[in-house]
Protein backbone atom coordinates (compact mmCIF):
# COMPACT_ATOMS: atom_id res chain seq x y z
CA UNK A 1 0.00 0.00 0.00
CA UNK A 2 1.03 3.31 -0.72
CA UNK A 3 1.46 6.03 1.78
CA UNK A 4 -1.01 8.14 0.01
CA UNK A 5 -3.58 5.30 0.46
CA UNK A 6 -2.75 4.77 4.05
CA UNK A 7 -3.42 8.77 4.46
CA UNK A 8 -6.56 8.76 2.77
CA UNK A 9 -7.69 5.84 4.79
CA UNK A 10 -6.58 7.23 7.95
CA UNK A 11 -8.85 10.45 6.45
CA UNK A 12 -11.70 8.53 5.76
CA UNK A 13 -11.47 6.80 8.85
CA UNK A 14 -12.10 10.06 11.13
CA UNK A 15 -14.43 11.17 8.51
CA UNK A 16 -13.08 14.62 7.80
CA UNK A 17 -14.16 14.42 3.92
CA UNK A 18 -11.28 15.40 2.74
CA UNK A 19 -9.73 13.52 -0.11
CA UNK A 20 -6.52 14.19 -1.36
CA UNK A 21 -5.51 16.04 -3.86
CA UNK A 22 -3.19 14.80 -7.12
CA UNK A 23 0.00 17.30 -5.49
CA UNK A 24 -0.46 15.75 -1.99
CA UNK A 25 -0.92 11.82 -3.09
CA UNK A 26 2.68 12.52 -5.22
CA UNK A 27 3.88 14.72 -2.14
CA UNK A 28 3.06 11.80 -0.22
CA UNK A 29 4.84 8.96 -2.23
CA UNK A 30 7.70 10.84 -3.17
CA UNK A 31 10.33 8.96 -0.68
CA UNK A 32 13.21 11.26 -1.79
CA UNK A 33 15.57 11.93 0.62
CA UNK A 34 15.34 15.54 -0.16
CA UNK A 35 12.58 17.36 -0.37
CA UNK A 36 11.11 21.14 -1.48
CA UNK A 37 7.35 21.82 -1.46
CA UNK A 38 6.98 25.48 -3.22
CA UNK A 39 3.22 26.37 -2.58
CA UNK A 40 1.02 29.78 -2.50
CA UNK A 41 -0.46 30.29 0.63
CA UNK A 42 -3.35 27.76 2.39
CA UNK A 43 -3.02 24.91 -0.64
CA UNK A 44 -2.53 22.83 2.90
CA UNK A 45 1.20 22.62 3.21
CA UNK A 46 1.01 22.34 6.88
CA UNK A 47 -1.93 19.84 6.54
CA UNK A 48 -0.14 17.46 4.25
CA UNK A 49 3.27 17.60 6.28
CA UNK A 50 1.21 17.15 9.70
CA UNK A 51 -0.77 14.08 8.25
CA UNK A 52 2.63 13.29 6.54
CA UNK A 53 4.18 12.29 10.02
CA UNK A 54 1.05 10.11 11.55
CA UNK A 55 1.26 7.86 8.90
CA UNK A 56 5.03 7.36 8.77
CA UNK A 57 5.10 6.66 12.66
CA UNK A 58 2.26 4.32 12.29
CA UNK A 59 3.81 2.17 9.34
CA UNK A 60 7.78 2.27 11.15
CA UNK A 61 8.03 1.42 15.12
CA UNK A 62 10.62 3.79 16.40
CA UNK A 63 10.47 6.24 13.68
CA UNK A 64 11.16 9.84 14.52
CA UNK A 65 9.70 13.04 12.77
CA UNK A 66 11.13 16.25 13.89
CA UNK A 67 8.77 19.81 12.42
CA UNK A 68 10.54 22.88 12.57
CA UNK A 69 8.39 26.01 12.54
CA UNK A 70 9.25 29.91 12.22
CA UNK A 71 8.03 30.68 15.60
CA UNK A 72 6.48 29.10 18.97
CA UNK A 73 3.11 30.33 17.66
CA UNK A 74 3.21 28.34 14.17
CA UNK A 75 4.69 25.28 16.23
CA UNK A 76 2.21 25.06 18.65
CA UNK A 77 -0.28 25.38 16.23
CA UNK A 78 1.07 22.43 13.85
CA UNK A 79 1.49 20.16 17.19
CA UNK A 80 -2.74 20.35 17.36
CA UNK A 81 -3.28 19.83 14.14
CA UNK A 82 -1.43 16.82 14.47
CA UNK A 83 -3.22 15.99 18.09
CA UNK A 84 -6.51 16.77 16.48
CA UNK A 85 -6.13 14.11 13.69
CA UNK A 86 -4.49 11.54 16.30
CA UNK A 87 -6.95 12.30 18.75
CA UNK A 88 -9.90 11.46 16.17
CA UNK A 89 -7.91 8.52 15.00
CA UNK A 90 -8.43 7.04 18.63
CA UNK A 91 -11.39 4.37 18.64
CA UNK A 92 -10.75 3.36 15.35
CA UNK A 93 -9.31 0.33 13.64
CA UNK A 94 -7.59 0.29 10.03
CA UNK A 95 -7.05 -2.93 8.05
CA UNK A 96 -3.46 -2.45 6.66
CA UNK A 97 -1.13 -5.27 4.67
CA UNK A 98 -4.12 -8.07 6.16
CA UNK A 99 -3.86 -7.19 9.44
CA UNK A 100 -6.24 -5.32 11.56
CA UNK A 101 -4.74 -2.33 13.79
CA UNK A 102 -5.99 -0.55 16.61
CA UNK A 103 -5.29 3.51 16.39
CA UNK A 104 -5.24 4.54 19.82
CA UNK A 105 -1.73 4.69 19.00
CA UNK A 106 -0.27 7.27 21.61
CA UNK A 107 1.93 6.55 24.49
CA UNK A 108 2.44 9.59 26.13
CA UNK A 109 2.41 13.24 25.66
CA UNK A 110 4.06 16.44 25.88
CA UNK A 111 3.89 20.00 25.74
CA UNK A 112 5.93 19.46 21.83
CA UNK A 113 6.14 16.07 21.46
CA UNK A 114 3.92 12.59 21.14
CA UNK A 115 5.24 8.99 21.51
CA UNK A 116 3.41 6.34 19.88
CA UNK A 117 2.82 2.82 21.74
CA UNK A 118 5.29 1.90 18.84
CA UNK A 119 8.17 3.88 20.03
CA UNK A 120 8.02 6.58 17.23
CA UNK A 121 7.93 9.94 17.87
CA UNK A 122 6.50 12.88 16.69
CA UNK A 123 8.56 16.54 17.87
CA UNK A 124 7.40 20.03 16.96
CA UNK A 125 9.83 22.97 18.08
CA UNK A 126 10.02 26.56 17.52
CA UNK A 127 13.06 28.44 15.81
CA UNK A 128 16.14 27.68 18.07
CA UNK A 129 19.00 26.54 16.88
CA UNK A 130 20.22 25.52 20.24
CA UNK A 131 16.78 23.87 21.34
CA UNK A 132 17.17 21.80 18.02
CA UNK A 133 20.57 20.67 18.80
CA UNK A 134 21.24 17.16 19.91
CA UNK A 135 17.99 16.04 18.14
CA UNK A 136 18.74 12.73 15.64
CA UNK A 137 15.31 12.40 13.15
CA UNK A 138 14.34 10.05 10.26
CA UNK A 139 12.34 13.09 8.81
CA UNK A 140 13.32 16.59 9.43
CA UNK A 141 10.37 19.49 7.89
CA UNK A 142 10.89 22.98 8.04
CA UNK A 143 7.81 24.79 7.55
CA UNK A 144 7.49 27.82 5.89
CA UNK A 145 11.82 27.45 5.93
CA UNK A 146 11.69 31.23 3.81
CA UNK A 147 9.89 32.87 7.22
CA UNK A 148 13.26 32.26 9.30
CA UNK A 149 15.08 34.77 10.09
CA UNK A 150 18.15 32.50 10.96
CA UNK A 151 17.79 29.98 8.30
CA UNK A 152 21.65 29.79 7.58
CA UNK A 153 22.13 29.01 11.34
CA UNK A 154 19.54 26.46 11.31
CA UNK A 155 20.66 24.75 8.56
CA UNK A 156 24.57 24.40 10.43
CA UNK A 157 22.07 23.04 13.15
CA UNK A 158 19.80 20.81 11.15
CA UNK A 159 21.93 18.67 9.33
CA UNK A 160 24.04 16.78 11.46
CA UNK A 161 20.13 15.81 12.96
CA UNK A 162 19.47 13.73 9.97
CA UNK A 163 23.02 13.12 8.86
CA UNK A 164 23.39 10.43 12.00
CA UNK A 165 20.08 8.27 10.60
CA UNK A 166 20.37 9.10 7.27
CA UNK A 167 17.52 11.03 7.72
CA UNK A 168 15.03 12.58 5.32
CA UNK A 169 14.96 16.88 5.26
CA UNK A 170 12.07 18.51 3.45
CA UNK A 171 11.51 22.30 3.51
CA UNK A 172 7.98 23.75 2.80
CA UNK A 173 7.37 27.06 1.90
CA UNK A 174 5.80 30.23 0.02
CA UNK A 175 8.61 32.01 -1.47
CA UNK A 176 9.92 35.22 0.33
CA UNK A 177 13.46 36.96 -1.48
CA UNK A 178 15.78 35.66 -3.77
CA UNK A 179 18.47 34.68 -0.38
CA UNK A 180 18.73 32.29 2.11
CA UNK A 181 18.19 28.17 2.85
CA UNK A 182 14.76 27.78 1.51
CA UNK A 183 15.67 29.75 -2.03
CA UNK A 184 18.83 27.55 -2.53
CA UNK A 185 16.95 24.48 -2.07
CA UNK A 186 14.74 25.24 -4.68
CA UNK A 187 17.29 26.34 -7.26
CA UNK A 188 19.80 23.46 -6.61
CA UNK A 189 19.24 20.16 -8.13
CA UNK A 190 19.61 18.45 -5.63
CA UNK A 191 16.08 18.36 -4.18
CA UNK A 192 12.62 16.80 -5.12
CA UNK A 193 10.59 19.40 -6.10
CA UNK A 194 7.38 19.92 -5.98
CA UNK A 195 5.07 23.49 -7.11
CA UNK A 196 1.50 24.12 -5.64
CA UNK A 197 0.06 26.59 -7.15
CA UNK A 198 -3.37 27.69 -5.62
CA UNK A 199 -5.40 26.44 -8.43
CA UNK A 200 -4.38 22.86 -7.33
CA UNK A 201 -6.43 23.23 -4.00
CA UNK A 202 -9.72 24.01 -5.24
CA UNK A 203 -10.60 24.29 -1.22
CA UNK A 204 -9.40 27.94 -1.41
CA UNK A 205 -12.77 29.31 -2.92
CA UNK A 206 -12.92 32.44 -5.60
CA UNK A 207 -13.95 34.96 -2.69
CA UNK A 208 -11.02 33.92 -0.37
CA UNK A 209 -9.06 34.66 -3.41
CA UNK A 210 -10.95 37.87 -3.90
CA UNK A 211 -10.34 38.72 -0.35
CA UNK A 212 -6.68 38.19 -0.87
CA UNK A 213 -6.65 40.37 -4.19
CA UNK A 214 -7.67 43.39 -2.25
CA UNK A 215 -6.20 43.10 0.59
CA UNK A 216 -2.58 41.95 -0.83
CA UNK A 217 -0.11 44.97 -2.81
CA UNK A 218 0.65 43.67 -5.93
CA UNK A 219 4.24 42.46 -5.26
CA UNK A 220 2.50 40.52 -2.23
CA UNK A 221 0.60 38.50 -4.46
CA UNK A 222 2.87 38.03 -6.70
CA UNK A 223 4.93 36.30 -3.61
CA UNK A 224 2.12 34.73 -2.01
CA UNK A 225 -0.02 33.53 -4.36
CA UNK A 226 1.87 33.20 -7.70
CA UNK A 227 5.03 31.53 -5.96
CA UNK A 228 7.56 34.61 -7.36
CA UNK A 229 10.80 35.11 -5.46
CA UNK A 230 10.92 38.60 -5.27
CA UNK A 231 14.00 40.37 -7.18
CA UNK A 232 16.40 42.53 -4.94
CA UNK A 233 15.29 45.34 -7.24
CA UNK A 234 11.68 45.95 -5.69
CA UNK A 235 13.24 47.31 -2.64
CA UNK A 236 15.13 49.81 -2.01
CA UNK A 237 17.36 48.12 0.60
CA UNK A 238 18.66 44.62 0.31
CA UNK A 239 17.17 41.83 1.32
CA UNK A 240 20.24 40.89 3.72
CA UNK A 241 20.41 44.39 5.12
CA UNK A 242 16.91 44.30 6.30
CA UNK A 243 16.74 41.08 7.48
CA UNK A 244 20.14 41.87 9.50
CA UNK A 245 17.94 44.66 11.46
CA UNK A 246 14.79 43.13 12.37
CA UNK A 247 14.09 42.27 15.34
CA UNK A 248 10.57 41.36 17.63
CA UNK A 249 9.06 44.25 19.28
CA UNK A 250 6.71 44.87 21.42
CA UNK A 251 4.14 47.18 20.87
CA UNK A 252 3.90 49.54 23.73
CA UNK A 253 1.69 52.93 24.18
CA UNK A 254 3.28 55.69 22.81
CA UNK A 255 2.45 57.66 26.35
CA UNK A 256 5.73 55.36 27.59
CA UNK A 257 8.12 56.77 25.02
CA UNK A 258 10.36 58.82 27.88
CA UNK A 259 13.06 59.88 25.07
CA UNK A 260 16.02 62.50 25.89
CA UNK A 261 17.18 62.54 22.40
CA UNK A 262 15.24 63.96 19.00
CA UNK A 263 12.18 62.00 17.31
CA UNK A 264 11.03 61.65 14.34
CA UNK A 265 7.72 60.25 13.26
CA UNK A 266 7.28 58.58 9.82
CA UNK A 267 3.73 57.74 8.29
CA UNK A 268 2.59 55.76 5.84
CA UNK A 269 -0.94 55.91 5.33
CA UNK A 270 -2.76 53.21 3.44
CA UNK A 271 -6.19 53.77 2.75
CA UNK A 272 -8.03 50.40 0.38
CA UNK A 273 -5.43 47.88 0.55
CA UNK A 274 -2.26 48.47 2.70
CA UNK A 275 -2.71 49.04 6.35
CA UNK A 276 -1.84 52.66 7.62
CA UNK A 277 1.45 52.37 10.03
CA UNK A 278 3.05 54.80 12.40
CA UNK A 279 7.05 54.66 13.22
CA UNK A 280 8.47 56.50 15.88
CA UNK A 281 12.15 57.25 15.88
CA UNK A 282 14.78 58.18 18.49
CA UNK A 283 18.10 59.90 17.30
CA UNK A 284 20.22 57.80 19.66
CA UNK A 285 23.76 59.10 18.56
CA UNK A 286 24.78 60.92 15.22
CA UNK A 287 25.12 58.02 13.01
CA UNK A 288 22.35 55.56 14.81
CA UNK A 289 18.09 56.32 14.86
CA UNK A 290 16.58 53.60 16.92
CA UNK A 291 13.21 52.40 16.90
CA UNK A 292 10.76 52.89 19.38
CA UNK A 293 7.49 52.51 18.91
CA UNK A 294 5.09 51.05 15.85
CA UNK A 295 1.51 50.71 15.23
CA UNK A 296 -0.22 49.61 12.27
CA UNK A 297 -4.17 50.27 11.16
CA UNK A 298 -5.65 47.39 9.27
CA UNK A 299 -9.33 48.52 8.50
CA UNK A 300 -9.67 51.32 10.94
CA UNK A 301 -11.46 54.57 10.54
CA UNK A 302 -9.62 57.17 8.82
CA UNK A 303 -11.27 59.75 11.58
CA UNK A 304 -10.07 57.86 14.21
CA UNK A 305 -6.28 57.39 12.18
CA UNK A 306 -6.55 61.33 12.52
CA UNK A 307 -6.81 61.49 15.63
CA UNK A 308 -4.81 58.79 17.12
CA UNK A 309 -2.09 60.68 14.66
CA UNK A 310 -2.47 64.35 16.12
CA UNK A 311 -2.63 62.76 19.57
CA UNK A 312 0.41 61.20 19.17
CA UNK A 313 1.88 64.42 17.94
CA UNK A 314 0.92 66.38 20.52
CA UNK A 315 2.30 63.67 23.45
CA UNK A 316 5.35 63.18 21.75
CA UNK A 317 8.43 65.69 22.56
CA UNK A 318 9.78 68.17 19.23
N1 LIG B 1 -7.36 17.77 0.11
C1 LIG B 1 -7.95 18.74 0.79
N2 LIG B 1 -9.28 19.02 0.61
C2 LIG B 1 -9.89 20.00 1.29
N3 LIG B 1 -9.29 20.78 2.20
C3 LIG B 1 -7.97 20.56 2.43
C4 LIG B 1 -7.24 19.55 1.74
N4 LIG B 1 -5.97 19.57 2.17
C5 LIG B 1 -5.90 20.56 3.09
N5 LIG B 1 -7.10 21.15 3.26
C6 LIG B 1 -7.42 22.28 4.18
O1 LIG B 1 -6.66 23.39 3.81
C7 LIG B 1 -6.62 24.31 4.90
C8 LIG B 1 -5.27 24.99 4.96
O2 LIG B 1 -4.34 24.06 5.37
P1 LIG B 1 -2.91 24.47 5.94
O3 LIG B 1 -3.01 25.41 7.07
O4 LIG B 1 -2.18 23.20 6.15
O5 LIG B 1 -2.32 25.23 4.66
P2 LIG B 1 -0.90 25.92 4.50
O6 LIG B 1 -0.53 25.75 3.08
O7 LIG B 1 0.04 25.40 5.53
O8 LIG B 1 -1.30 27.44 4.81
P3 LIG B 1 -0.34 28.67 5.21
O9 LIG B 1 0.15 29.22 3.92
O10 LIG B 1 -1.28 29.61 5.92
O11 LIG B 1 0.75 28.13 6.09
C9 LIG B 1 -6.95 23.48 6.14
O12 LIG B 1 -8.17 23.91 6.66
C10 LIG B 1 -7.04 22.06 5.62
O13 LIG B 1 -7.99 21.29 6.30
MG1 LIG C 1 1.24 26.33 6.97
Amino acid sequence: MKTSELAQLLLDITETNIKLYDWQRRWLDDTSRFRVMLKSRAVGGSFTIALESITWSLIKPFHTTILLSYSLRQSMELFRKIKEQLSKMKNKRVKFGGENYSLDVVGFESRTEIVFRNGSRIICLPNNPYTIRGYRADHLYIDEAAMFKNDLEIKVAAIPIIAGKSGRLSLISTPKSRRGWFYEAWTSNIYSKHRIHYTDSPHITNEDLEGLRTTLSHLGWMQEMEMVFLEESNSLFLTELIFSCLEDYQYTDFTNIKPSNPLYIGIDLGRYRDSTVIVVLEKACEDYLKIVFIKEFTDVDMTYQQDYITKLIDALPP
